[in-house]
């Protein structure tokens, strides 16, 4: 990952997948111009890197030139583009490829369109190395394209952002989640994981994903995930995971302005724990941390006892079901504490004191992320 000013990129396309890109697009190019000169024109300045790399590939003689044209403001296209250097030389009865960074809204075409309105070239062709065909709104047909991409912004390779960027060898794409916190709050029955959870999503302004509240949430609300669960749970099977994943992915897309997740009752699994960043991925985020609250066992079952007094919870009023309970917890959860440890991610905190001294602790933790 790389920051330029205020924004983040991740690795996109490697300089091997460009250099690919740029040697077919040469080869395609020569074998239809055959035994003209061509005169490549490119649009300065993110074009420099690609013309310099590209004209290195033509296999036959050729011409090189540039105009200056100017659009972009920070990460947005502007409608209106400034002509910084025209043409230079006259091209009349030229075959003229115009070599393109990146085609994006269309508007720098339509500008190069104007700009050889009045020029009596013998043929006008368009090749660009990136295309961003959700992006594009004009009719100018694009006659070579290296590589088409996501409506993302990108920097690298000759393109910038606000000036900084150009002179990496291969493309970052924009990060468009910044900053998230996102934690796997982990802690046997009795632990005090949601007593500890409330205080955390308000001081961290994070959404609390409870697995059951949302399988019980989607179910009595008949949604699509939501019956689709049911259909297995009524056969008596396990719901498979990629439908949780499914619901878990509503759930983030609905916040989409939280600060993180505290996810809890996922994983389970190692599996599922890939699942997990794997959608933490697609969101351009990730997993920060496994919190696991830390209490003995015998203080977890004078806890439960007292709190099966006047709770009436039936799980709660039992020794032998709550140290089964607790035994299980500890089970279950090895492998996850195994898989984060191994990505340096676990944390365990001291879950035993005042309610206000356990926040303290975990605060600390969520701090030093
Ligand atoms: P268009 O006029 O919207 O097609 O955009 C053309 C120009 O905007 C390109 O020549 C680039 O200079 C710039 N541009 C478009 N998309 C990007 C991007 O993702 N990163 C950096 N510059 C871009
Ligand atoms: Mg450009």
């Amino acid at each position: 990952m790389i920051k330029l000013h205020d924004k983040h990129f991740k690795p996109f396309i490697s300089a091997t997948e460009i250099n690919d890109a740029v040697q077919r697009l040469a080869v395609e190019i020569a074998n239809d111009v055959g035994d003209e000169i061509p005169v490549f024109v490119g649009i300065l300045n993110g074009s420099f890197m690609v013309v310099s790399d590209f004209v290195k590939e033509y296999p036959k003689p050729c011409e090189v030139t540039f105009i200056k044209l100017a659009s972009y403001e920070g990460v947005k296209s502007t409608e209106d583009i400034q002509r910084l250097i025209g043409l230079t030389q006259d091209l009349t009865g030229r075959t003229v490829i115009i070599l393109e960074d990146i085609i994006d809204t269309g508007n720098t075409l339509a500008e190069v369109h104007r700009i050889f309105e009045n020029e009596k070239v013998k043929s006008l062709k368009i090749a660009t190395l990136f295309y961003k065909p959700e992006a594009y709104k004009k009719d100018f047909k694009l006659h070579y394209v290296g590589i088409e991409i996501p409506n993302k912004f990108i920097v690298g390779y000759g393109l910038d952002y606000n000036g900084l960027g150009r002179n990496l060898p291969e493309i970052y794409q924009i990060k468009e989640t910044q900053h998230m916190t996102n934690l796997v709050l982990f802690g046997p029955p009795g632990a005090g994981k949601g007593t500890q959870a409330d205080f955390l999503k308000e001081k961290y302004n994070l959404v609390h994903i409870s697995t059951g509240d949302v399988f019980r949430y989607n179910i009595k609300n008949e949604t699509a995930l939501g019956m689709l669960a049911k259909s297995y749970m009524d056969k008596g099977e396990l719901v498979p995971d990629q439908v949780t994943i499914d619901m878990l992915n509503a759930e983030v897309e609905k916040n989409t302005d939280a600060n993180g997740f505290i996810f809890d009752g996922f994983p389970r699994t190692n599996t599922q724990a890939d699942a997990l960043a794997k959608l933490m991925d697609s969101k351009d985020s990730q997993i920060n941390a496994m919190i696991a609250l830390e209490v003995d066992d015998e203080i977890l079952v004078e806890r439960l006892l007292s709190r099966g007094k006047t709770s009436g919870r039936s799980d709660d009023a039992d020794e032998s079901i709550i140290r089964n309970r607790i035994a299980e917890y500890y089970d279950k959860t090895a492998i996850l504490k195994d898989f984060y440890s191994a990505q340096n991610k676990y944390f365990g905190v001291d879950g035993v004191g005042s309610i206000e001294d356990i926040t303290v602790r975990l605060s600390s933790v969520i701090d030093g992320l």
